[in-house]
């Protein structure tokens, strides 16, 4: 699976040139690195103007309101984001659970308006504290109150993001084999409730305090397709190291993984095995 980034700049930076600026600078590193997808996630005020200038740039929001229209003060809809080229919405981030009292009611709505106007909908759940033993039985929770109602067809535009809260901004990022965990256990509540071929194509992000650093060891856990990434996001050269790097476990994964379905290569065939899981590059 193609590795996927998203930039959630949050509330930051605080005015336009330095916005400006920014994705100006991440996309002159950035543009020619192949293998993954990068989305930016900028404040609301700046992504109409972003999104019509740098076209072939991918954008998301930071939030949404689910109904379609009407005296909603403060909100945005669908429809708006669509006009703006927006492609990916988060939902449900923690810091709108913790400061905006998002309750997972409004967390379903939201997804399910997302993904009913063919919007890719990031839903994000996590644990509060590094000392929870009942993880599985959290995530499980807020899964089965997000996606209660869906379509399983619908699905096929969810990415879930697994943010520990006690990650999100402290630079204390989760070891990767316990994200891997947290993968896993997100795509088995996703297989109960509907079935397996959905649970394996939901890509599956790690988010909190993800960095250069640390981007390697969470995307070389085969089942963890890529990040979601705060504070990293807004420094540069920190961001294009860290999308650099993704991209190369990516290359490289791609090299020794294509799915056990792809099909023998016209005119290739020395080395392809049927159904071997493994195959050489085509
Ligand atoms: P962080 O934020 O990378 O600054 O920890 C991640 C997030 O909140 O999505």
């Amino acid at each position: 699976m193609r590795k996927l980034i998203i930039a959630n700049w949050k509330m930051n930076p605080q005015n336009y040139a330095e916005a400006e600026q920014l994705l100006a600078a991440v996309l002159g590193g950035v543009k020619r690195i192949r293998g993954v997808t990068v989305v930016f996630c900028p404040p609301f005020v700046w992504l109409t103007d972003f999104s019509h200038k740098m076209r072939p740039v991918s954008f998301g929001a930071q939030d949404v309101f689910w109904e379609l229209a009407g005296a909603y003060t403060g909100e945005v809809s669908l429809s708006m984001l669509q006009t703006s080229r927006v492609s990916h919405v988060i939902v449900g981030h923690s810091e709108r659970r913790r400061w905006l009292g998002e309750t997972d009611e409004m967390v379903r709505r939201k997804v399910a308006a997302v993904l009913a106007a063919g919007l890719t909908a990031i839903l994000c759940v996590g644990e509060e504290s590094r000392e929870q033993d009942n993880v599985s039985a959290v995530l499980e929770q807020q899964l089965v109150a997000a996606l209660g109602g869906l379509a399983k067809a619908s699905l096929a535009r969810l990415v879930v993001a697994y943010e520990p809260v006690w990650a999100i901004g402290t630079g204390e990022a989760d070891s990767s084999s316990n994200a891997l965990s947290a993968a896993i256990t997100i795509r088995k509540v996703i297989r109960d409730r509907f079935d397996q071929k959905v649970a394996q194509s939901v890509p599956v992000l790690y988010g909190g305090s993800v960095s250069s650093e640390n981007i390697v060891s969470f995307l070389s856990e085969e089942g963890i397709d890529g990040a979601l990434v705060g504070g990293a996001s807004l420094r540069a050269s920190e961001f294009i190291e860290l999308v650099r790097r993704a991209a190369a476990v990516s290359r490289s994964q791609g090299r020794l993984k294509l799915p056990v379905s792809t099909p023998r290569p016209p005119g290739r065939t020395a080395g392809w095995k049927k159904g071997t899981g493994v195959q050489p590059v085509a």
